[in-house]
């Protein structure tokens, strides 16, 4: 079948093209189709409450795909916290509006949790190198096996040809990369520039979650990055940490949980600038019960 035949296949919703598949067994036919004519397929994972955000990587992914399939799936083993994982948006009529947008060729995967997890949910144990042990892995223990486990397994069902991750979760990011070395998928990993409000707060699902006043203190978080980035180079790690901590240490609405700045690849701490290296700092607020996480590249 012509990738045209195969578009056409698809059977418009009443007033767009657009087609969600709610199963594995379901998507499994098409990409059969796709696969057989040689097309090309990137993969966009989200747990949904789309933004802008997950709206560029969709987009860059149609530019270079014959193929997109944006998975909308709240993977509960990423999550440390019950109440994070109760509270995270579920707004799926919206998510499905927002990607009306898009041509037919852009297929929505809202897997059920039998398709993920056919045998009890559960984490798989997996060995990063020790970048899983830095910043969120620190605080939020088990998430990256979460995250190792629900993409090992939409890399082994789905096998898209490139898969597209946003820089916000940069540590996500290098884990990504390391998983898909781990285990050997066949995939690329693309990852993809923050985009962020007009305020400098980085796009984030969570962000649904501020009040006003939160979400109007939240834009510190960017201001002091950028001021980390300035100080790069003519002030220390300790005298910037320090500043870092004075910058929130006052404010009602946010409360800082870590700032680091460390080596990109190993995301250890830095001990001593190293040329050739490059840096990037990181953080993480807490919004009341929002957690905030952004980072800047330094040099
Ligand atoms: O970044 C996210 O939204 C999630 O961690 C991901 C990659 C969709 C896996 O559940």
């Amino acid at each position: 079948m012509q990738i045209e035949q195969i578009i056409l296949s698809l059977q418009p919703n009443q007033n767009s093209y657009m087609q969600v598949f709610n199963n594995f067994s379901a998507i499994k036919q098409v990409l059969i189709s796709i696969n057989e004519e040689g097309g090309k397929t990137g993969f966009v994972p989200t747990m949904g409450a789309l933004h802008e955000g997950h709206l560029s990587l969709i987009t860059k992914a149609c530019l270079e795909n014959d193929f997109v399939i944006v998975s909308i799936f709240i993977n509960p083993t990423q999550f440390n916290n019950l109440e994070d994982f109760d509270a995270y948006p579920r707004i799926v009529g919206q998510d499905l509006e927002m990607l009306e947008k898009f041509d037919d060729r852009v297929l929505i995967f809202i897997p059920q949790v039998e398709d993920i997890y056919p045998n009890g949910i559960v984490s798989q144990h997996f060995d990063f190198g020790g970048i899983e042990n830095q910043m969120e892995g620190k605080f939020r223990p088990g998430h990256f096996d979460g995250v190792g486990t629900v993409l090992t397994t939409f890399f082994s069902l789905l096998k898209p040809d490139n898969a597209y991750f946003g820089e916000k979760d940069f540590q996500q990011l290098q884990i990504v990369k390391k998983l898909v070395a781990i285990q050997n998928f066949e995939v690329n990993i693309i990852g993809c520039p923050i985009l962020r409000e007009p305020t400098g707060l980085a796009m984030s699902s969570r962000n649904k979650r501020l009040n006003d006043s939160q979400l109007q203190e939240s834009k510190l978080i960017f201001k002091v990055l950028k001021q980390v980035k300035k100080d790069f180079g003519t002030k220390s790690a300790k005298e910037i940490m320090q500043d870092v901590q004075k910058a929130f240490k006052n404010n009602t609405e946010l409360n800082l949980e870590y700032f680091e700045i460390a080596d990109e690849s190993t995301l250890k701490p830095l001990q001593i600038v190293e040329k050739n290296k490059k840096y990037r700092a990181f953080i993480a607020v807490f919004a009341g019960e929002v957690r905030l996480i952004d980072n800047i590249a330094l040099n």
